[in-house]
């Protein structure tokens, strides 16, 4: 079918999660036009609960771009994090280990909030609920993505130079790579994460990540007023099997220790499961289409590294196409792939790990079970051990 209208831009981009969005920001400081096709209503995409952390560099970013105001007026910078096993509490001292990174506690929904409307009121555009998007002559020298506003309006052409595919796990951009030239490497856990958004007072002054004989628990927060916790569960369970009290009851259990301190309950008025897996799509590129964020790979979230990956990858590929327009260079956008999946690799190493040492998994051996715990025994007490951790939680520097 011939679309009915056509439009042209040098970069069009699907999906407005913080990939795309960073990735608009990104081109339009350099003067590259752009358009976001997005799926999904803006209400929808400011309103999904999601990640809580940014990364150090992720935060100076969003300064630098202009769009910090409102973070750094309600976000929550914590020096460290806490971690809490057998009943003992850690303290890891981030800042002070890296030379003054700090975790910055600021949710997902709100850095889309703050890009979306930087973007629009830049005059970017970012269609929204747009449906049917098929990309086309990727290898070729005329690539465009075909789409539609709405459930079922007219077929429409966006004609562009570059196709950066943002759209998440389930987009289809990465399918848009033959299955014949891309490897997918993949391992998905036997538990999940049940979280919750409770309107409480803060329990505690920093996150706490605790491994217990029951499962992991993490205390996060957002605001004064509200709470965010999550407990490890079965991927499969049906969140009708959790009753506040009953989840209460696992927070209280599995957070608590022998110092007196006591988690204070609210008001539970959000709850959900999610699946935990680490997948890597390699390469993140084929002809004029580059991947980004969820729709190449995916960490489990004990390590809070999804939305600041994808914030990495868009930062290299925004780069790549600077010098590629400045000069006509493709250096960079010939090495996107690698210099990507370098990163990238390393934050699957640290969240496997996090995830692995954190959870109770009962397919594991006794063994294997003691040996998170000496891990955590040996890394609350080495400073070298600390240091790794704390350089990976805050961010590895960027290349
Ligand atoms: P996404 O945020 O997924 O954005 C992709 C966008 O593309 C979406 O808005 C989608 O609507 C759009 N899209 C999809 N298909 C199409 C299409 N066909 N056409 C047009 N648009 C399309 N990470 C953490 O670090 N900590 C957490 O606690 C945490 N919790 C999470 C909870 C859930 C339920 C999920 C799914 C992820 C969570 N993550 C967490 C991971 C983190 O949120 C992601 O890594 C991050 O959102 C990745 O950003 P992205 O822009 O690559 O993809
Ligand atoms: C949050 C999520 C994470 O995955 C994490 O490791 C820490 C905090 C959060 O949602 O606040």
């Amino acid at each position: 079918m011939h679309p009915t209208k056509s439009t042209r831009t040098q970069v069009a981009i699907v999906g407005a999660g913080p990939a795309g969005l960073f990735l608009s920001h990104l081109l339009h400081r350099q003067g590259i036009e752009s358009v976001i096709l997005e799926h999904r209503s803006r209400e929808e995409i400011e309103g999904t609960i999601r990640a809580g952390v940014l990364e150090q560099w992720v935060v100076d970013l969003m300064n630098d771009m202009g769009l910090g105001d409102r973070m750094m007026r309600e976000a929550h910078f914590h020096s460290g994090i806490t971690l809490r096993f057998d009943r003992r509490s850690h303290h890891i001292d981030m800042a002070e280990l890296t030379g003054g990174k700090r975790v910055t506690v600021y949710a997902q929904h709100e850095v889309i909030r703050d890009l979306v409307s930087a973007r629009l009121e830049d005059g970017g555009t970012i269609l929204f609920g747009v449906s049917d998007v098929q990309f086309h002559d990727l290898e070729g020298k005329t690539p465009h993505v075909q789409f539609r506003r709405g459930a079922d309006g007219p077929l429409e052409e966006l004609r562009c130079d570059f196709v950066a595919g943002c759209d998440g796990f389930h987009g289809p951009s990465r399918q848009a790579i033959p299955a014949a030239t891309r490897t997918e490497y993949q391992m998905v856990y036997p538990f999940g994460w049940l979280g919750i958004l409770t309107e409480a007072p803060p329990s505690h002054p920093e996150l706490i990540y605790a491994n217990h004989e029951r499962g992991f628990a993490l205390l996060s927060t957002r605001s004064p007023e509200v709470q965010r916790l999550y407990i490890q569960v079965d991927p499969k369970d049906d969140i009708a099997n959790w009753s506040d009290d009953r989840i209460w009851s696992e927070l209280h259990r599995r957070l608590e220790d022998d110092s007196g301190w006591t988690l204070t309950e609210g008001s539970i008025f959000q709850k959900g499961i999610i699946a935990m897996r680490s997948f890597v799509c390699d390469p993140m590129r084929h002809g004029r289409l580059f991947i980004a964020g969820d729709a190449a790979h995916i960490v489990p979230p004990t390590g809070a590294k999804g939305l600041n990956l994808a914030v990495a990858d868009v930062a290299v590929l925004s780069r790549a196409l600077a010098a590629y327009y400045k000069s006509g260079t493709t250096e960079g956008l010939d090495g996107y792939s690698a210099t990507c999946l370098r990163r990238i690799w390393k934050a699957e190493r640290f969240s496997w790990s996090m995830t692995t040492m954190l959870h109770r998994n009962e397919a594991e051996s006794p063994f294997e079970q003691r040996v998170h715990l000496a891990e955590l025994d040996y890394l609350v007490h080495s400073r070298a051990a600390m240091t790794a951790l704390a350089e990976n939680y805050v961010g590895l520097p960027m290349e």
